[in-house]
C-alpha cells in the first residue's frame, strides 16, 4: 500500500472515531509517530481531545516540542496530566529518584505512578482512545490491530499508524513540515523519559535506547497491556460498522 492510501485511511478511520465515539481522546507522546496524528486531527478538525501525560521526567527537547505544538496548533490544544504529586512524593522519598535502575519492579512502579495512574484519570469517561502504535516497533507489539477493545481500561482503542513503517512516518512529516522532537535528529528514534531512554548505535532495534539494561520482553511501561480481542478493519469497509461491542 502506497503513503498517499496510508494517509487517507488514516484519515477516514480517525474521521469515524471522532464521529462515532464521543468523547474520543488521542494520547500524545510527542513522539515521530504521535506528531503525524496531531497534524491529521488538527488539519482536518477531527472531534479528537488531544492529552499528553507528563511523567514530570521528560527530556527538555520534548518541552521544546510541547510548546511548539501549543503554538503551531491552537484550535487543538493538548492537555496535560501530571503525577499525582502525593503518590510521586511518598515513592521518591522512599526509594530515591533513581531507583529505576535497581529492578524491573520498582521501575514499573515509577511508570505505575507516573505514567499508568494518570492514563486512568485521562481516559476515564472516554468511550475510545487512540495511540501511535505501530507495529514494526517491537516484538510486543507485532500482533496488534488498528482496533482493539482494551479490556483494562474498559473503552475501545484504536492504532491507526499500526501498519506504517518508520519511513511513512518521516515521509508524512518532511512533507507536512511538521515540526518533530530535536533528539530523532540525534539517533533517538524512540523517545520517553530522559532517564529511561538514550540514543541508539546504527543497525540497533528502534526501541533499543528505551529501558536499554532491561529484556525486550520487559520493555513496555504499561501503557499497552495486552488486549484480548484484536481486530485489523480494513477501513473502507469498516466505515459503516458499528463501533464495537
Ligand atoms: S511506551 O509504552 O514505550 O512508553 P511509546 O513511547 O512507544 O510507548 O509510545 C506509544 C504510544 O503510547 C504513543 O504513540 C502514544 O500514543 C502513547 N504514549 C506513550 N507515552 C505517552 C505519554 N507520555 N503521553 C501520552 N501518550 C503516550
Ligand atoms: Fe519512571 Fe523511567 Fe517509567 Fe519514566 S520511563 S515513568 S522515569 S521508570
Amino acid at each position: 500500500m502506497d503513503l498517499e492510501q496510508k494517509i487517507a485511511d488514516t484519515l477516514a478511520l480517525l474521521q469515524r472515531i471522532g464521529t462515532e465515539f464521543k468523547p474520543a481522546v488521542f494520547a500524545n507522546s510527542f513522539g515521530a509517530e504521535d506528531m503525524v496524528l496531531t497534524d491529521l486531527i488538527a488539519k482536518h478538525n477531527i472531534n479528537i481531545q488531544s492529552f499528553s501525560l507528563d511523567t514530570g521526567r521528560l527530556p527538555n527537547e520534548t518541552y521544546e516540542l510541547m510548546q511548539k505544538v501549543h503554538e503551531r496548533y491552537p484550535s487543538h490544544p493538548v492537555q496535560v496530566f501530571f503525577p499525582d504529586a502525593g503518590q510521586i512524593e511518598s515513592w521518591v522519598n522512599a526509594n530515591g529518584i533513581n531507583s529505576i535502575y535497581d529492578s524491573i519492579e520498582l521501575r514499573k512502579a515509577c511508570c505505575h505512578i507516573r505514567k499508568g495512574e494518570p492514563l486512568k484519570r485521562a481516559l476515564a469517561g472516554k468511550t475510545a482512545w487512540v495511540t501511535g502504535l505501530r507495529r514494526e516497533q517491537s516484538p510486543t507489539r507485532t500482533d496488534l490491530g488498528n482496533q482493539e477493545y482494551d479490556s483494562g481500561n474498559g473503552l475501545e482503542k484504536f492504532n491507526p499508524l499500526i501498519e506504517w513503517t518508520e519511513k511513512d512516518v518521516w515521509a508524512y512529516l518532511r512533507a507536512n513540515n511538521v515540526p518533530y522532537n530535536a533528539l530523532h535528529d540525534k539517533h533517538y528514534p524512540s523517545i520517553g523519559c530522559a532517564p529511561c531512554t538514550r540514543a541508539i548505535a546504527v543497525g540497533e532495534d528502534v526501541r533499543a535506547g528505551r529501558w536499554w539494561w532491561e529484556n525486550p520482553e520487559n520493555k513496555e511501561c504499561g501503557l499497552h497491556v495486552k488486549s484480548d480481542v484484536v481486530s485489523i478493519i480494513p477501513v473502507s469497509s469498516s466505515l459503516s460498522a458499528a463501533p464495537g461491542r
